[in-house]
């Protein structure tokens, strides 16, 4: 079945909304009327420190992998109350039960209670697992999330997914649980590398081209190193925060989301046998360039529309000339988790700022997809 349209985005207005200055006086004020309990301020300390003010701890853990604890966990340890570090190795390849069990047996061997506290300050890695292990120690103890990477502050951290891979079955064991709250500080993204900041960045301007025309018209003048961050931000946890929040389960209007990803994935996964291995925004950017080609042969977005789209992703995230093996991506569209039956079912702009979603694609539309791709 064919998905509604879903309304555009409504406007930003920063009253109604978590993001603001560094004033802790308007800490607790702003807090108490916290609805979905994000929080996005500049300085992480500040952030930490009004949270921690609000809740009653009994035993806490900071959670890092090995660079967020070089990088970023010097930034709160000075508010930290006592509390214990638990470090594992960074990466994807790390998000496993092997470290599960690892942060488990620390858990234990610590005596943590069902009152403890763990905060997880890292990327979508870390996020993911260290909720998952947090959700399922003793059937569930509180954390909270610092996302440290672009791509967990604007996606990873909204909508409560938590899990891991599993036999290369990627977040293949999980459940849905929401921290207790996210904290979000653009302080983190200045030790960043580049090419991650760039990758999280295409989850912004996927946010923008199923909700938010104005906002994409806005971004699409600006370079990487011009954009907003605090404001941009802000503005995907808003759209992410209500999309996850009308269909929680993915039943519908959450598989908007889904933009960019069917072939992106199937790219993503594709790249990693090769020597030109695409980070997953990279591998989006080139999934929505195409989905985007998809659209407008579906009369779903105009040739202008599509042009702007493919100009702008190519300016920021370049063109990769590596070939795709066409056959092995269209298989691996196949593995969705989206699909019913043998059918690729794909999410599609409806415009610019709208998306409709279980749209039926063809093999033969899916190549030449790829083929624009090539050409332009
Ligand atoms: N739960 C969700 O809804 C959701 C959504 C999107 C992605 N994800 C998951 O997120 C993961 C990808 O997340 P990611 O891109 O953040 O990767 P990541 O967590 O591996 O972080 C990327 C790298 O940057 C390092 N790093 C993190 N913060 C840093 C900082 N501030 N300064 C310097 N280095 C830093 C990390 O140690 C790591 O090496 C995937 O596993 C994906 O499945 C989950
Ligand atoms: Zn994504």
């Amino acid at each position: 079945m064919r998905g509604e349209m879903i309304p555009s985005a409504v406007a930003l207005k920063s009253k109604d909304y978590h993001a603001k200055g560094h004033n802790s006086a308007n800490f607790r004020l702003q807090y108490s009327k916290m609805h979905g309990r994000v929080v996005i301020e500049p300085i992480a300390s500040q952030l930490l420190s009004g949270f921690l003010k609000e809740v009653a701890l009994t035993q806490l853990a900071v959670l890092v992998d090995t660079n967020t604890r070089q990088q970023c966990y010097p930034l709160i340890q000075s508010v930290l109350p006592s509390h214990h570090i638990i470090e594992v190795a960074a990466g994807e390849e790390h998000k496993n039960l092997a470290t599960c069990t690892q942060i488990w047996q620390q858990l234990t061997d610590l005596q943590f209670d069902r009152h403890g506290l763990v905060i997880v300050i890292g990327g979508g890695v870390l996020g993911d697992m260290g909720g998952f292990c947090a959700a399922t120690y003793k059937r569930g103890i509180n954390f909270i999330l610092m996302p440290t990477t672009l791509l967990a502050q604007v996606d990873a951290s909204v909508g409560g997914k938590l899990g891991i891979d599993f036999n290369n079955f990627k977040n293949h064991i999980g459940v849905f649980q929401e921290p207790v709250a996210t904290l979000i500080s653009t302080q983190f993204l200045a030790t960043l590398p580049h090419r991650e900041l760039r990758s999280g960045f295409a989850e912004i301007v996927k946010h923008c081209l199923i909700a938010d025309k104005s906002k994409w018209e806005e971004i699409a003048q600006k370079d990487l190193s011009d954009q907003n961050w605090q404001e941009l931000i802000a503005h995907s946890v808003q759209i992410k925060q209500q999309i996850t929040q009308a269909d929680p389960r993915e039943k519908g209007l959450r598989k908007t989301l889904n933009f960019g990803h069917t072939l992106g994935h199937a790219i993503e996964t594709f790249s990693l046998g090769t020597d030109h291995r695409l980070f997953h925004g990279e591998a989006i950017a080139i999934g929505m360039i195409m989905e985007s080609f998809i659209a407008q042969q579906k009369n779903l977005i105009t040739a202008n529309e599509l042009e702007h789209i493919s100009q702008y992703l190519i300016s920021i995230f370049g063109k990769v000339h590596a070939p795709f093996d066409q056959n092995r991506i269209i298989a691996l569209t196949m593995q969705d988790k989206k699909n019913k039956g043998s059918k690729v079912l794909m999410a599609l702009p409806q415009g610019i700022g709208k998306a409709i979603w279980d749209v039926e694609v063809s093999d033969k539309e899916m190549v030449e997809a790829m083929g624009y791709y090539q050409r332009i």
